[in-house]
């Protein structure tokens, strides 16, 4: 276990699945099906329960394209959850790997690398370190990088809480501690990723892709409230009995209320 269980993923997974930017992704599925190979090499990083993968099968590739996805996570639930969902037309492989050895990525051949609800996580020298990886698996061939759901550091609550502001920046302050790959860029995620990216010379296009939660959502939007109660539990600025206000309110308010979470998708092509 790493810390995202099937449950929690599970739980995301149609809200993620609803927030994607679907122009960027349909441009990620077209490029991943015209490079004229019989079999694209996709490779998602992060991949937990394969959500990434069944994105493409229902709303990206044509029915008919045959891919072979090798899904990367440190997580061994995660991945065999992943393969057993597996569908009949896109090859599954699965690598238990710790991403921080990028040398050690299975690049080979591949035509485009996805990542969703990770790139937040990661440190900027782990983006370089990848980067250097991609550029030198792909010499000379067109690749692509999708990356979804990075979060932006924006979320708006109905109804209001008077603590609502002090609360996100704490909450933003923690989503930069180090998630396990170093100092985590956080709500930076993509402009650094952008950048780091056309330095390489790949064309780069963003496009907002929020969470959009209400009534319907009240488990997922419950699970959130309480993460990100625990992430400033002990942040200096808020008195531990104030969060435990805010949390009763925005618990009370689940069903009622609505919440918008900022995420931003990023793909970025490089022809040759
Ligand atoms: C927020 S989850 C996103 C999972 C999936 N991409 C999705 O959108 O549902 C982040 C994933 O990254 C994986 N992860 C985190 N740190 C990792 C590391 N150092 N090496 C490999 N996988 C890692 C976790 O196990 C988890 O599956």
């Amino acid at each position: 276990m790493t810390g995202f269980s099937v449950d929690w993923l599970n739980l995301r997974e149609a809200a993620d699945q609803q927030a994607r930017n679907s122009e960027l992704l349909r441009v990620a599925a077209t490029f991943a099906a015209s490079g004229g190979d019989s079999q694209a090499v996709v490779v998602d990083l992060g991949a937990g329960t394969g959500s990434t993968y069944r994105t493409f099968g229902q709303c990206g590739f044509p029915a008919e394209f045959k891919s072979t996805w090798r899904l990367i996570d440190k997580d061994k639930e995660l991945l065999a959850e992943a393969a057993c969902r597996a569908d009949q037309i896109r090859r599954i492989e699965t690598y238990e790997l710790d991403l921080n050895h990028v040398a050690q990525l299975p690049l080979a051949a591949v035509r485009l690398i996805t990542a969703s609800a990770l790139f937040d996580l990661v440190s900027a020298p782990f983006i370089d370190r990848l980067i250097a990886e991609v550029d030198a698996a792909s010499s000379g061939r067109p690749v692509g990088m999708y990356a979804a759901l990075n979060y932006d550091g924006s979320t708006c609550w109905e109804p209001v809480h008077p603590l609502d502001q002090l609360v996100l920046e704490a909450f933003n302050e923690d989503q930069t501690t180090d998630k396990g790959f170093g100092r985590a860029l956080g709500p930076d995620a993509c402009d650094y990723v952008k950048q780091a990216l056309e330095r390489a010379g790949f064309g780069v296009q963003l496009a907002t892709s929020p969470w959009q939660l209400e009534g319907k959502d009240s488990q997922l939007v419950a699970e959130l409230i309480q993460g990100i109660a625990s992430a400033v539990q002990s942040h200096p600025e808020i008195a531990p009995e104030h969060i435990t206000d805010w949390l009763a309110f925005r618990l009370a308010h689940v069903t009622t209320g609505s919440c918008m979470v900022g995420h931003t998708d990023l793909l970025a092509i490089r022809e040759s």
